[in-house]
């Protein structure tokens, strides 16, 4: 199994506590069931809202088109089985697939070998919009027929929502995993921070900082440690050899970067509102 990893970016989402974990927190639950972006095509959904992601996938286009060769070389699979895990809703879920059948569409070409057939899977949580994608599908369908013709076998896209953190797929059935700036969204807030866990639930930030306690930070890391090993671990289970994956992370590059004192300026923002709201009642 070979497995691209790449640390992209100057954030790092692992260590920043959305509202969502700090109220899990505060309940002591995963997030896994509830969590989802911004359903639609409106003005605030994902779809409209997600060229920062989507600049990641063209960063890492090349080191997709290196996997998905070898691949198909290694293995030429008579249907290639692929799956972008954390796929969300939106024009980025739709490019990924067009850009591994036109390096598939490249590659047979190239060997004089008829294009095989696709089946793609897309995995997000169960709350996720799946229904917008399936309602862009005609039209993908179309343009992939307008731009491939009957150059490229038949393409099947299904849906599989559920964690990625737990097993999605039969044993050694899967050639490709795709993860691109999911893997940042941990499944539940560290257990340690919860109340359940007798840990103390820190209230003076909303992202990790130099200046968070060190029990917090560690917190995290292990949280994200254990995330990424379960992760992993399914997809060893459900990957045949031969299979590959490319998982692009965001990831901070120093301790200095611009977005982290965005955040700690929002951070700053919320407080003093919190403590408006409590003077003004008390
Ligand atoms: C920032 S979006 C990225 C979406 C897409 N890959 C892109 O590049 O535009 C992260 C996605 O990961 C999904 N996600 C978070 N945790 C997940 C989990 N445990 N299992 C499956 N999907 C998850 C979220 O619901 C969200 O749709």
């Amino acid at each position: 199994m070979m497995s691209t990893l790449i640390s992209w970016g100057s954030t790092e989402r692992t260590n920043c506590i959305t509202t969502k974990e700090r109220e899990d927190m505060e309940v002591g639950m995963s997030s896994q069931n509830t969590l989802h972006m911004n359903s639609g095509v409106g003005d605030k959904s994902y779809a409209h809202n997600s060229f920062f992601q989507k600049k990641a996938i063209i960063k890492a286009k090349p080191i997709l088109e290196e996997s998905i060769t070898r691949l198909y070389y290694n293995i030429l699979p008579k249907c290639l089985k692929v799956a972008d895990l954390g796929c969300s809703s939106g024009p980025n879920t739709l490019e990924v697939i067009y850009n591994i059948i036109n390096i598939v569409y490249n590659t047979s070409s190239n060997l004089n070998l008829s294009s095989p057939d696709f089946q793609f899977y897309l995995n997000d949580l169960f709350e996720s919009d799946f229904n917008t994608i399936f309602k862009s599908l005609p039209q993908f369908y179309k343009t992939l027929e307008g731009k491939k013709g009957n150059k490229i076998g038949p393409c099947f896209i299904n849906a599989t929502p559920g964690t990625f953190y737990k097993r999605l797929f039969p044993t050694s059935s899967m050639h490709f995993f795709h993860c691109s700036y999911s893997l940042h969204w941990l499944s539940q807030s560290p257990e340690e921070l919860t109340i359940d866990g007798g840990g103390t639930v820190e209230r003076d930030g909303i992202y990790l900082t130099s200046t968070s306690p060190i029990g917090m930070q560690k917190a995290y890391l292990g949280q994200f440690q254990r995330n990424l090993k379960a992760f992993l671990k399914s997809r060893s289970e459900e990957l045949v050899t031969g299979g590959e994956m490319v998982l692009t992370f965001i990831g901070r590059q120093n301790n200095t970067s611009e977005i982290r004192a965005t955040w700690n300026l929002l951070g700053l923002a919320l407080n003093e509102m919190l403590l408006e709201y409590h003077t003004k009642i008390s």
